[in-house]
C-alpha cells in the first residue's frame, strides 16, 4: 500500500513532537514544562485573542546578576507561597490588563492609563475614566514595580499589597466604575476567560481572588533588565566604585553615574533600581494640596510623603511626581538644584545637618547634562516594545 509509509511517517513525527526536546524554542517561549492549550480551547481563545499556542516566558527570564543578588533579590515582594508568578497566570493578567470590559462602560482597559511605550504610564498629567473624568494624581509606571522592597502600593502606599492594588482602580467611581460582583458575571460569560482561569489555575471559577493574583502576576512579571546600564553592569562584574566608570558607557554618562550616586541615590534612589525603600517628602511644597500619605495615616508627620518608584525608564515617564507638576526632567533638577521647600517633614538627606533647612544640590548645567546623560541610560527599549507585555486581543 504505497500511501501507507508517508501517513504513518507523518504520525510518528507529530508523535515524537510532544515529547519536550522537541518543542520549539523562541526568546520569549518557556522551554519546558510548560503544556500549551488542547486544540479546542486554542480555537476558542484564538476567536478574539492572540496569544501564543504555549505561554509566553514570564517568570524564566535571563536576568542578570545584579538581579539575583542583594540588595535588588532582597526587594522581591513577590508573595511566593500565596502567589507565585506562572507563565499561565501572568498570560490571563495580561488579557485582564488589556480588557476594556473591566470598566462599566466597556471604554476603559487599565491599558488606557499604563501605556507600554510609556513604561506602563501615561504621558498625560492626569488620566481619563469611564465618563471622561479624570484622576487626581499622575499615572505610575509599573516597570519593576515588583522590587519595591515594602510591598505598598500608589503614591500614598495606601494598598499594603500588589493584590489588594488591582481590584482597586476596577471598583474607582472615575476609574473604572465597576463592583466585583458584576465583574465576576461579566467575565463568566465569556467562554476565553473560562479557558483562561482553567489553565491558570485549574479550574473554570471566576472570582475577583483570581482576578487579582492574575493582574498582579502580570505586573510582577514587567521586569526591565535590558537597559544600556544592566549591560555596563554585566561587562564591569561588580558593583562600581565611587569613582569607577561603567564599561561601554561615554564620558558623559559616567560623570552622571558619579553624580547621581553622590547626590540622587545614597538612601534614596538606591540599589541597580533606583528605587526608594520607603515613601517621603521631597520638599515639593509649604503646604501640600494633596498630603500623599499623611492623607491616608491621618499623622501630621507623613503630610507630604509620596512613593518613589523606580527611576527605570524614567525618560519614558513625564511628566513627574505624584502631581504631574514637572512636564520635563529638567524642571525635576531644577527643583533638586534650586526649589527644595523647607517643609517640616522634609526628608533629611535634603536637609543641611547643621542648620537642618533645606539644602539645594546647586548642581552646575554640566552635571545636570550628565545626570540626564546617565538616566537616558536606564531606557529600555526591549521592556517597552516585548510582545509578551503587548496588546493581546485581535
Ligand atoms: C483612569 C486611569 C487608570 C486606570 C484605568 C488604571 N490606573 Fe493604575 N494608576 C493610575 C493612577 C492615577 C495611579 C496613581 C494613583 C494614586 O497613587 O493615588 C495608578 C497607580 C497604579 C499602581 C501603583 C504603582 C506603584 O508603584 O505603586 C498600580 C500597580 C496600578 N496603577 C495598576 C493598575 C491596574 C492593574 C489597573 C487595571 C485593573 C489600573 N492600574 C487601571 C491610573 C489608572
Amino acid at each position: 500500500m504505497p500511501m501507507r509509509t508517508p501517513t504513518f511517517i507523518a504520525a510518528a513525527l507529530a508523535a515524537t513532537c510532544f515529547l519536550p526536546a522537541c518543542k520549539k524554542d523562541s526568546d520569549n517561549a518557556t522551554p519546558s514544562g510548560n503544556t500549551g492549550f488542547s486544540k479546542t480551547d486554542y480555537e476558542i481563545i484564538s476567536a478574539t485573542l492572540n496569544l501564543p499556542e504555549s505561554a509566553f516566558n514570564y517568570t524564566g527570564f535571563n536576568l542578570p546578576a545584579h538581579f539575583l543578588a542583594p540588595p535588588v533579590a532582597s526587594t522581591d515582594n513577590t508573595p511566593v507561597n500565596t502567589n507565585p508568578t506562572t507563565n499561565d497566570g501572568a498570560t490571563l493578567g495580561r488579557v485582564l490588563f488589556y480588557d476594556k470590559t473591566l470598566s462599566i462602560n466597556n471604554t476603559i482597559a487599565c491599558t488606557s492609563c499604563h501605556k507600554q511605550a510609556n513604561s506602563f504610564t501615561d504621558p498625560s498629567q492626569f488620566s481619563q475614566g469611564f465618563l471622561g473624568g479624570l484622576t487626581d494624581r499622575n499615572s505610575m509606571s509599573l516597570a519593576n514595580a515588583r522590587y519595591y522592597v515594602n510591598g505598598k502600593f500608589f503614591w500614598d502606599e495606601r494598598a499594603v499589597t500588589l493584590e489588594d492594588q488591582t481590584l482597586m482602580p476596577i471598583q474607582h467611581a472615575v476609574e473604572m466604575g465597576m463592583t466585583l460582583d458584576s465583574l465576576e458575571k461579566k467575565l463568566s460569560t465569556k467562554d476565553y476567560y473560562k479557558v483562561l482561569f482553567k489553565k491558570a489555575f485549574g479550574d473554570e471559577n471566576i472570582t475577583r481572588d483570581r482576578i487579582s493574583k492574575a493582574l498582579a502576576q502580570f505586573i510582577r512579571a514587567m521586569v526591565s533588565y535590558q537597559s544600556k546600564y544592566d549591560d555596563g553592569l554585566t561587562a564591569l562584574g561588580h558593583a562600581p566604585a565611587p569613582n569607577e566608570d561603567l564599561p561601554g558607557f561615554t564620558q558623559q554618562e559616567n560623570q552622571g553615574l558619579r553624580v547621581f550616586t553622590a547626590n540622587c541615590a545614597g538612601p534614596c534612589h538606591n540599589t541597580e533600581l533606583q528605587t526608594m525603600p520607603v515613601a517621603r517628602n521631597n520638599g515639593l511644597d509649604l503646604v501640600y494640596a494633596d498630603n500623599g500619605v499623611g492623607k491616608i495615616t491621618g499623622r501630621t508627620i507623613d503630610n507630604g510623603k509620596f512613593k518613589s518608584p523606580s527611576l527605570r525608564n524614567v525618560m519614558l515617564t513625564a511628566p513627574y511626581m505624584h502631581d504631574g507638576r514637572f512636564q520635563t526632567i529638567e524642571q525635576v533638577l531644577e527643583h533638586y538644584s534650586t526649589g527644595i521647600k523647607n517643609h517640616p517633614n522634609l526628608d533629611n538627606r535634603l536637609k543641611d545637618p547643621a542648620t537642618g533647612v533645606a539644602r539645594p544640590l546647586n548642581l552646575t548645567q554640566q552635571q545636570k547634562n550628565a545626570i540626564v546623560a546617565f538616566l537616558n541610560t536606564l531606557t529600555d527599549s526591549k521592556f517597552t516594545t516585548d510582545i509578551k507585555y503587548s496588546d493581546p486581543f485581535k
